[in-house]
């Protein structure tokens, strides 16, 4: 495969400060040059932890990326609770999820939200993880692919090839995340596919053929090797098992 790997560990709302730090330096710890001679290994702890583990993994020299969990598209003013890319920028974020089910779900980021998003991130040189997935009545309707597809679409609506080609998509099925219950190997390799398939249609077979597409939702050891076996699946977005050091660590070697 050309496209390099990526595993991506997502914390969510976990890790005090003091707790970042610990599991930042446990990862940091078991960092090995391979690993970023040959993929991308990224954290993505809640806001206030992006400085103190951007800290240790630069005083460590482990080459593995800090990127944020969300962004708001304006770069300053009277957004109260809102962070900026600028804001990311200087803390030495270098990728930034976007349009996870939970924010869209619990706090109602809209496909239009999540396009802006991306443009403000591409813009401020931050590459997005865009994170699309349907939910279980979708999957049972049938209508999986046309759902993840038309998410895909409005995510990169207005972009130039260009810029679509800084991003990352995570295919991550709403039933699968932090359920135990993961997509079958061949159920995600076909959205995974279908996802590649509206990038050809959008920016052509190039920006497609070099896009990185991740699969997350209840990845773990267990289960990391046969989804990576899949043509068109990248790597991982990893919620649950990214919070221990040992079990990231074995989804990171999964990759080689
Ligand atoms: P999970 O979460 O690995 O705990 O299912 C994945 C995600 O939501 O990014």
């Amino acid at each position: 495969m050309s496209r390099r790997p990526m595993m991506a560990g997502n914390w969510k709302m976990n890790n005090t400060y003091g707790e970042a730090v610990v599991l930042a330096q446990e990862i940091s710890n078991r960092y090995e040059p391979r690993w970023s001679d040959r993929m991308d290994v990224v954290v993505c702890p809640p806001y206030i932890d992006l400085k103190p583990v951007s800290t240790v993994l630069e005083f460590d020299k482990s080459h593995i990326a800090v990127g944020a969990q969300n962004v708001y598209w304006e770069a300053s003013g009277a957004y109260t609770g809102e962070i900026s890319v600028p804001m990311l920028k200087e803390v030495g974020c270098t990728y930034c999820i976007v349009g996870h089910s939970e924010r869209r779900g619990l706090f109602g980021e809209t496909n239009e939200d999540v396009n802006r998003k991306v443009k403000a991130l591409i813009g401020g040189g931050i590459s997005p993880i865009i994170c699309v997935g349907e939910s279980l009545a979708v999957r049972e309707e049938g209508t999986t692919d046309e759902f993840v597809c038309a998410q895909v679409k409005a995510a990169f609506a207005g972009l130039a090839d260009h810029q679509a080609a800084k991003c990352v998509v995570a295919y991550e099925p709403i039933w699968a995340i932090g359920t135990g219950r993961t997509a079958t190997p061949e159920q995600a390799e076909a959205v995974c596919a279908a996802i590649r398939a509206t990038v050809a249609e959008m920016f052509g077979d190039q920006v497609a053929e070099n896009m990185r597409v991740l699969y997350g939702g209840s990845m773990n050891p267990g289960n990391v090797e046969g989804l990576m076996a899949q043509p068109n699946i990248d790597g991982g977005l990893i919620g649950g098992a990214a919070l221990k050091a040992d079990s990231f660590e074995q989804l990171v070697k999964a990759c080689f």
